[in-house]
């Protein structure tokens, strides 16, 4: 079946692993005619304009898109495209599922959990402002709807994906009222999945038990903050943003994206390595229903990270993108 897809490269690296990827996907045969659109930070500040207008209608045409890192200006500047493309988009759910994969050192072994974050209100709504001089204030938002909304779809996920566990963050022992309904929303739809074991856990709890025994969890399903925080903290656990792939999901459409930034230190030298948005591509081809296409890549990529002989610098090898990404395609099996 061809499937029709938005690619945004982005910037910095983002145009380097984006033809990367397209090269092992079109390798592995699978039929995809990419609709190749622009939303850059530049442009941003220079419009005011967070995205251009082009790259919204392309995703909520083709409802599937393909997203490289964008940078984001740190204490001013223009607002952050990456969120405004989720807001825009509508995209209520993160998902970012971290697995170790072989060959890649890392402090774990046998990590295996599904991270489900909310991604459209908290803390990210914006809404801050400065009451007097010297003192901000920043608005937390958590509705019924988004929260019962994103339960749902953890619980879903966890059916379709045969997985077995959610624990719940949150901190609702002090801001009761806030993550207090985050939880009893979650509360109001768990029975509703009763295979699906439910737990709930304080988010410093969380961050010392992932830490401590990460394989003790499922699938961690968290509000906007503690998700972004968690999923990194995640990451890092098996190798670093590098090595995991992540989803932002919506009812209209989904974007796939490499989580780590535009690397502009190695940006135009044919060094980066395109492992992430590889793992986001392999999301997106399931989410196509392209499964057998998405394990064939999974293994090729696999076997090129546990024989360790063409993987790139920052994972301790002596490759470029390009023999790396010709040592995946070699790789694949064929269908
Ligand atoms: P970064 O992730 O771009 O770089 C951190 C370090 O990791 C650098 O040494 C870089 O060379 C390395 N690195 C990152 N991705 C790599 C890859 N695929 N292959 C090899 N090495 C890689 O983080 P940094 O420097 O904090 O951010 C740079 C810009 O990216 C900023 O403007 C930031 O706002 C933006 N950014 C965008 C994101 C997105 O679009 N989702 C996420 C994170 C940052």
């Amino acid at each position: 079946m061809r499937h029709k897809v938005t690619l945004i490269p982005g910037e910095g690296i983002g145009p380097e692993v984006a033809a990367a990827v397209r090269a092992i996907l079109e390798a592995a045969g699978v039929q995809i005619d990419w609709e190749e659109v622009e939303a850059r930070s530049d442009k941003a500040s220079a419009t005011g304009q967070f995205v251009t207008e082009g790259a919204v209608e392309s995703v909520r045409r083709n409802r599937v898109a393909l997203k490289g890192p964008m940078g984001t200006a740190i204490a001013g500047g223009a607002p952050s495209i990456n969120v405004a493309l989720r807001k825009t988009l509508d995209l209520y759910a993160n998902v970012r599922p971290v697995k170790n994969l072989p060959g890649v050192k890392s402090r774990f072994e046998n990590v295996d959990v599904v991270l489900i974050r909310e991604n459209t209100e908290d803390l990210y709504s914006g809404l801050e402002h400065e009451v007097v001089p010297g003192v901000v204030e920043s608005l937390k938002i958590i509705t019924e709807k988004a929260s019962t909304q994103i339960a749902h779809f953890a619980f879903k996920y966890a059916k379709r994906e045969g997985r077995k566990k959610i624990h719940a963050i949150h901190k609702a022992n002090i801001m009761k009222l806030s993550d207090g309904l985050f939880l009893k929303s979650i509360r109001n739809v768990a029975p509703q999945y009763s295979d699906i074991e439910y737990k709930e856990l304080i988010v410093d709890n969380a961050c010392m038990q992932m830490v401590l025994n990460p394989q003790q969890f499922d699938m961690l399903l968290l509000p906007n903050l503690y998700g972004d925080v968690m999923s990194d903290l995640a990451a890092g656990l098996v190798g670093g943003l590098g090595v995991v792939g992540s989803a932002n999901v919506g009812n209209e459409a989904a974007m796939f994206e490499a989580v780590h930034g535009t690397a502009p230190d190695i940006a135009g030298k044919g060094l980066a390595n395109p492992t992430a948005l590889l793992l986001s591509s392999i999301m997106m081809l399931d989410h196509l229903g392209e499964r057998s296409a998405a394990r064939r890549i999974e293994s090729a990529l696999e076997k090129v990270h546990r024989e360790g002989k063409h993987v790139t610098q920052d994972v301790g090898g002596t490759a470029g993108t390009a023999e790396f990404t010709q040592a995946v395609i070699g790789s694949l099996r064929p269908s």
